[in-house]
């Protein structure tokens, strides 16, 4: 699609956090007999697309899965580029994102990256902090399970120091202890690249997202690509473990 989003080409529910493994970068560049770090940047092209028809759709959460704890085992020419590109996404985006009102915002072990590239990914979560039309989450140096477990620590040495009760531990006070706290749990989730797996991403909060899987290379992941999977979204019955009679009377308003 090219051009402005007209309502004719707009889903009738669209999702309110859509989350994106971004994958395919490696076997994109391969098919070209290109470098790896090729498709990464050709990926970097397509997370601008998106964040903008993303931004267009009024879509007000997007999470994109840039770089997880695993991804630190690369060779290390491939974690330096992937670091690079992250930098000078930053650097070139920031504008766009405060002229957007998009607020950056980033979960994960964020110490463990380099301190150039920290550095400049506070200061521009600070810059678009009071940015409200839609929050872009980055997922670097991210891994749901140890999220969890440090969770789960937390809670642990609370109710030690006496500051909880056990029984005080519910499913959202255990959410609150996460790095999404704040945020509503991916309605859908992408996946690129024919792959069908959840790598480590949202484990806890995914409980009831659906999953759009495609054959789709990332970097090939346009506008086009995104609208097809909103459109696939927003065909679906989301029961959350109810009847489909349940889910009709309560959209009638029928419920008793
Ligand atoms: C997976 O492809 C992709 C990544 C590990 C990195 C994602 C990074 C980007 C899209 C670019 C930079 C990001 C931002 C936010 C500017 P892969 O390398 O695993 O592909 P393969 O499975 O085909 O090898």
């Amino acid at each position: 699609m090219t051009g402005p989003m007209t309502n004719k080409d707009k889903p009738k529910k669209l999702p309110r956090h859509l989350a994106i493994i971004m994958d395919g970068n490696g076997r994109w560049a391969k098919r070209r007999f290109m470098p790896r770090i090729m498709g990464h940047r050709q990926g970097a092209k397509a997370v601008k697309e998106i964040v903008t028809a993303v931004r267009e759709l009024n879509i007000p959460y997007l999470t994109l899965y840039a770089f997880s704890k695993e991804n630190w085992s690369r060779p290390r020419e491939e974690v330096e580029a992937l670091m690079n590109l992250l930098y000078d996404y930053l650097q070139r985006e920031v504008d766009e994102l405060l002229g957007n009102k998009i607020r950056l915002r980033a979960i994960g072990e964020l110490h463990r990256l380099p301190p150039k590239v920290r550095r400049l990914l506070f200061e521009t979560m600070e810059k678009t902090a009071a940015n409200y039309e839609m929050q872009l989450i980055l997922a670097l140096s991210y891994g749901s399970r140890s999220e969890i477990v440090e969770a789960a620590r937390k809670i642990a040495q609370k109710c030690v120091s006496g500051e909880l009760d056990p029984a005080q531990v519910d499913e959202e006070l255990f959410a609150s202890f996460l790095y999404t706290a704040d945020i509503p749990d991916p309605d859908l989730i992408i996946r690129t690249s024919g792959e069908q797996r959840l790598s480590n991403f949202l484990l806890y909060q995914a409980a009831y997202s659906e999953f759009y899987m495609t054959e789709t290379l990332w970097p090939d992941f346009d506008r086009n690509e995104l609208m097809k999977a909103l459109h696939d979204f927003s065909g679906r019955e989301r029961r959350f473990g109810k009847t489909s009679e349940q889910i009709l009377l309560r959209c009638t308003g029928n419920e008793s």
